[in-house]
């Protein structure tokens, strides 16, 4: 590692080879023409050295000391042993705490809650065991720019062998202790099949957890810390059943998803979750856990309706429920 004193140096050699330039403002003859050549090869490798050095002296910070570094590459030596003391340890106390605890959860998230990192709370939940690159933990992490890179810009930022330590984590199971196994998710359709293959079993509960949960109340929500009070009075108010039903603005057409603002956002105008802003749009097993849904009248839950009617639809193969004033 070089030092900031090397750095200095290295300045100042920068500094005395220009000037030398300046003393001799036109050199004429090959010989001059030749040392100018080797003075601005010197001059550059300075450059590099100096923001090289430049580079590594910032790496030393008090966040992220050379012997966590080294601490963090042995770790990651068996990174099926990493559990969330480690990650905590390493870089949600250092870098993340003083936005997303308990009291203070900035963007309705918690870091300092396993259950609310892994589980989720109200609302979303932020590492999905075994898969970093579906993780907004990890993700928020490599994002470039943008509000959603975290930590925050003008805060103090992670090194790289810190970001390999979230995502050999996420992607080694998220485990609260290293002894835990945690399932390996399913595929989504794996999931969502047993609502595909009975869609009048579909209620608000399930479109809410695998729906709305992770991709929309983060701003079209009371809870969330983005709501703007706008876009929840004249767009859409997802808090709820009776939010999204309510008599100014009702985002959801009971049997009708053509009709249903949300569909249309989501699935034919793709305009939600807002791509421009970096957001993915929702997964096609979603879209259809969603329509299916509406198709079935929207119901609240499913236990207060067994009884309701169910017929074939003539237009697809699968069972619907006629729902009220249709
Ligand atoms: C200085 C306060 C602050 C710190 C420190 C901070 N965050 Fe954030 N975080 C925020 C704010 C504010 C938002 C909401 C950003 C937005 O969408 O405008 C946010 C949003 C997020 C999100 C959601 C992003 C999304 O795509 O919706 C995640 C995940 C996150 N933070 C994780 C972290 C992690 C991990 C750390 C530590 C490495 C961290 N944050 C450090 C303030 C902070
Ligand atoms: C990052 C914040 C954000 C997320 C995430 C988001 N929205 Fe929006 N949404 C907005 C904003 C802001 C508006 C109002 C401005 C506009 O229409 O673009 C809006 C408008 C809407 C509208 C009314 C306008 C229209 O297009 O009909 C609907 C319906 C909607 N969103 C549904 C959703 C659904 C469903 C999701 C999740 C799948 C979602 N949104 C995710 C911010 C968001």
């Amino acid at each position: 590692m070089i030092s900031r004193s090397a750095f200095r140096a290295a300045f100042a050699s920068v500094y005395v080879a220009m000037s030398m330039f300046k003393s001799k403002p036109k050199p004429k003859s090959m010989l001059s023409q030749t040392r100018q050549y080797s003075s601005c090869l010197a001059i550059l490798a300075l450059v590099i050295m100096s923001s090289s050095a430049c580079h590594s002296s910032h790496s030393n910070d008090d966040t992220g000391s050379s012997s966590d570094q080294q601490k963090i590459s042995q770790l990651l030596e068996s990174p099926e042993s990493l559990d969330y003391t480690h990650i905590k340890t390493f870089v949600l106390e250092k870098y993340c705490s003083s936005c997303h605890n308990e009291k203070d959860r900035k963007d309705n998230i918690n870091v300092m809650n396993y259950d609310a990192l892994v589980k989720g709370g109200v609302t979303r939940s932020i590492a999905v065991p075994y898969n970093a690159n579906a993780s907004l933990i990890y993700q928020s992490l490599i994002l470039p720019t943008g509000r959603r890179h975290m930590p925050p810009l003008d805060q103090p930022q992670l090194q790289k062998y810190q970001i390999e330590l979230v995502r050999a984590w996420v992607d080694n199971g998220a485990k609260e202790k290293s002894d835990m196994v945690t399932p390996t998710p399913l595929k989504l359709s794996e999931e969502l099949r047993v609502y595909f293959e009975n869609p009048e079993s579909i209620d608000y509960s399930v479109v809410q957890e695998y729906v709305f949960k992770n991709n929309c109340t983060k701003c079209h929500s009371e809870h969330s810390e983005q709501a703007e009070t706008e876009v929840l009075a004249n767009s859409a108010n997802l808090t709820n059943y009776k939010t999204i039903f309510n008599r100014f603005n009702p985002v959801v057409v009971k049997g009708v998803e053509e009709e249903s603002k949300i569909f249309k956002a989501v699935a034919i105008r793709q305009s939600m979750p807002p791509v421009k802003e970096g957001y993915e749009l929702l997964d096609g097993n979603l879209i259809k856990l969603l329509r299916l849904w509406i198709l079935n009248c929207a119901i609240e839950d499913l236990e207060v309706i067994k009884e309701d009617r169910l017929e074939y639809d003539p237009n697809s193969p699968e069972k619907v429920r006629l729902c009220e004033g249709q």
